[in-house]
């Protein structure tokens, strides 16, 4: 290969790194930063946060799982399997993740194949955004912007969790939840609504 191709492809990979980094300072690290108290610093995060490798790991395997080439999903499942291993993060390449996705501690955290994720969610370890086993196609949730999943909670089903819901540490939610809501317990209820207590 003669050396000025070589140059441009090994400059076209740096760019795309620069890129990716750029895209990560801006959005996952950033949100480690502003939501983790524990963070003191952008390297740590970028160095230690099982997060920014488990998301780093998934914004390069979506794209691949996508394009639908022949081998592009093996090898997207392998990143996804591979960050899961160094991280216990397990992130299916076709799930769709909004920006500034932060999961804080991160083991044992699932996130399912038709799962959709909006804007500046948080999840902690042990969620499980995953289906019932009784629904075909979609059937992973779909969580609205700023949601919060606390730790151990699981969500299943293809529903809907609003925009700036809140869900209780090892709480069970298997139906919609409309947006601005706390929900705790197994099965999952509505606490606290726009602000107000809900009572039964
Ligand atoms: C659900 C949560 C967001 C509620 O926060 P909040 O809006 O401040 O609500 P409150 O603390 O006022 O709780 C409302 C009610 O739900 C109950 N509750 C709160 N969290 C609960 C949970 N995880 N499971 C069961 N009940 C819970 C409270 O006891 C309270 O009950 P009461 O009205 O009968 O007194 C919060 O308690 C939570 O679980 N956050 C997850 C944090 C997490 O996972 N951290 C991991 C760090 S490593």
């Amino acid at each position: 290969m003669p050396l000025k191709q070589l140059v441009l492809i090994v400059a076209a990979v740096l760019f795309a790194k620069v890129l990716l980094l750029r895209w990560f300072w801006r959005h996952e690290i950033s949100a480690a930063m502003e939501r983790d108290p524990a963070a003191r610093s952008t390297w740590e995060v970028l160095f230690l946060y099982p997060s920014v490798m488990a998301i780093g790991f998934y914004r390069i395997a979506h794209p691949l799982h996508q394009l639908n080439w022949p081998g592009f999903r093996f090898i997207a499942r392998w990143m996804s399997q591979y960050a899961r291993g160094w991280t216990g993060i397990e992130i299916h390449p076709g799930a769709v993740i909004g920006k500034g996705l932060f999961i804080d501690h991160g083991m044992g955290v699932v996130i399912g194949e038709t799962a959709i994720i909006g804007e500046n969610v948080t999840l902690f370890q042990g969620v499980t955004l995953g289906g019932t086993g009784k629904e075909k196609g979609k059937r992973h949730p779909t969580l609205g912007n700023n949601v919060v999943v606390g730790a151990g909670a699981k969500v299943l089903g293809s529903f809907t969790i609003g925009n700036n819901s809140q869900i209780g540490a090892n709480a069970v939610v298997v139906q919609e939840v409309p947006p601005d809501s706390v929900v705790v317990g197994v099965p999952g209820k509505i606490v606290r609504q726009n602000g107000k207590r809900v009572t039964d």
